[in-house]
């Protein structure tokens, strides 16, 4: 069979002054992956940088969430879980430039960029004192012209860090539920002095801190916003409205790229897209913010794109120059590496279970550990490079049960270069995953049933259906290490 080419996935891009090595790009994901807050620790750069390892061009890593001036009755009054609003201004303690250079020359050193997200979430402050989305039982505060200065300064004074420590590129969040979106949105801002009104007075907030931001880091450094392409609320923008304001931040020549995604944090559809959508179902939303932009100017597109072909054509159908792939690279930090060089059986591609958002978005209990429900290394990735290495005496090994548990077990084993007999008393492997794949909008779970029935036969696993592991089928195959789980070891 013809070997897939990825001509368009492979290709460098110049975004302003940064040099993207190629189209694969890590979008902003705070999956809480250092196990001590506020770092940049050997987990984090572990993960974060492990994709970067494993082949994707542009580590959006994890986003800063910025200082907020906080109303004085705030401590009874606003009681949000942690991770709403912050006001400790973590990028100016201690240890924390630092941690994060040695972070951005790990980065560099894999070959990749490194591109900072600052973010002020809307739970406190908005343009209006409008509720954010049904979810939370809070009226934010309407942000006066102190306010606006305060937080003009918090990006001023974050994306300083972020330059100091070698940062490539910047990016304004201004999607999701953020203080930036609820001024894009005429939902939120229905103010009516200059913050307020149509498309060039809502993006003025917008543009004031792309214009600090500028100012501070200069030309030697690629900005650019993240923004939702369509609002899918009533009263909400749309892909039309999306346009004309990109138009008018993009012709103020400040930007250099624009991350568009679509969704909420607390309505349908979400900005983490779960399997009840299309692959890339959203990829209109790429087309439109290309538009009317500058071609100088670069668009990422995001949502739900979980493999390298679909990533490939967006490209190449113009939908986007560049593709955020989140998700992916948490089920498979190496899929890059692994698309370039044909290995495409060898993808664990996301199955859009949405367990890694849906447990990062709960209220935390420190130090959190990130999880995936079918890669185990996330959050392990530490432990797996100490202990991850080639048997020195290989064994016999019996895997009891082909669930996906059992699978990994036997994967990992025959990896390290043991003798792996595999049985499995049904007609396939996949265990519990065969019955979820079954219900509606659940197909993508067999995705991973695949990847470990192509990874066990590639690796030589012996894999036995239908076949009872009772003692004598065990003792027969007179192993030296026998893997059963059991309920009583958990
Ligand atoms: C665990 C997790 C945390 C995320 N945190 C952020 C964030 O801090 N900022 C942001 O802009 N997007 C965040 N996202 C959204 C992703 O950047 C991306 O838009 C979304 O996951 C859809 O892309 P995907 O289908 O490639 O995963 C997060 C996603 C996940 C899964």
């Amino acid at each position: 069979m013809a070997k897939v080419k990825f001509e368009h996935l492979f290709s460098p891009l110049q975004v302003g002054p940064m040099r993207v090595p190629n189209r694969i790009c890590e979008p902003t994901n705070s999956i809480n992956a250092s196990m001590a807050p506020g770092t940049f620790d050997e987990h984090f750069v572990a993960h974060h940088a492990g994709k970067a390892w494993g082949g994707t061009g542009w580590i959006g890593s994890e986003t800063w969430l910025l200082d907020s001036p906080f109303p004085p009755e705030a401590a009874d009054e606003v009681g949000l879980p942690v991770g709403f609003a912050s006001h400790y201004p973590i990028y100016e303690g201690p240890g924390f430039a630092e941690t994060l250079a040695k972070f951005y020359a790990e980065v560099h050193r894999a070959g990749a960029v490194a591109v900072a997200q600052l973010t002020h979430l809307s739970a406190v402050w908005s343009p209006s004192e409008i509720p954010v989305i049904g979810a939370q039982d809070y009226t934010p505060h309407a942000v006066g012209e102190e306010e606006i200065e305060f937080f003009f300064n918090t990006y001023v004074k974050a994306a300083t860090v972020a330059k100091n420590a070698g940062a490539d590129g910047i990016e304004i969040h201004c999607a999701h539920e953020t203080l930036c979106y609820c001024f894009l949105s005429p939902v939120t801002n229905r103010r009516t002095d200059r913050w307020g009104g149509g498309p060039q007075e809502r993006i003025r907030f917008v543009v004031g801190v792309l214009e600090r931001v500028r100012k501070t880091i200069g030309d030697k450094l690629a900005l650019g916003i993240r923004m939702s392409g369509h609002e899918f609320r009533q009263g909400g923008y749309d892909l039309l409205q999306m346009r004309e304001m990109l138009y008018y931040i993009g012709e103020t020549g400040l930007i250099n790229f624009v991350d568009i995604d679509v969704g909420h944090c607390w309505g349908a559809p979400s900005y983490v897209p779960s399997s009840y959508y299309g692959h890339a179902e959203f990829r209109e939303a790429g087309k439109a913010a290309r538009a009317d932009l500058d071609p100088k100017i670069a668009v990422m597109f995001t949502g739900r794109i979980n493999d390298p072909v679909v990533a490939e054509d967006l490209i190449k159908d113009g939908y986007c120059d560049l593709v955020g792939m989140a998700r992916a690279g948490i089920s498979d930090p190496e899929f890059a590496n692994k698309a370039r060089e044909g290995r495409l059986s060898e993808i664990r591609r996301c199955i859009s279970c949405t367990r890694c958002i849906d447990e990062a978005a709960e209220p935390l209990t420190l130090p959190y550990k990130p999880r995936c429900s079918i890669n185990p290394l996330v959050g392990n990735e530490v432990r797996w490079k100490q202990h991850y290495r080639p048997a020195e005496s290989p064994k016999r090994v019996v895997v009891v049960g082909g669930g996906l548990a059992g699978c990994e077990a036997a994967r990992v084993a025959a990896m390290r270069g043991h003798k792996v007999t595999l049985l499995e008393q049904g007609k396939r492997l996949g265990g519990q995953l065969l019955i979820a794949m079954k219900a509606p909008g659940r197909d993508d779970f067999e995705d991973q049933v695949y990847f470990e029935e192509n990874e066990l036969e590639r690796l030589g696993v012996d894999v036995r259906l239908q076949t009872n592991a009772d003692v004598a089928a065990i003792k027969a195959l007179s192993p030296d290490a026998v893997v059963i789980w059991s309920r009583a070891g958990r």
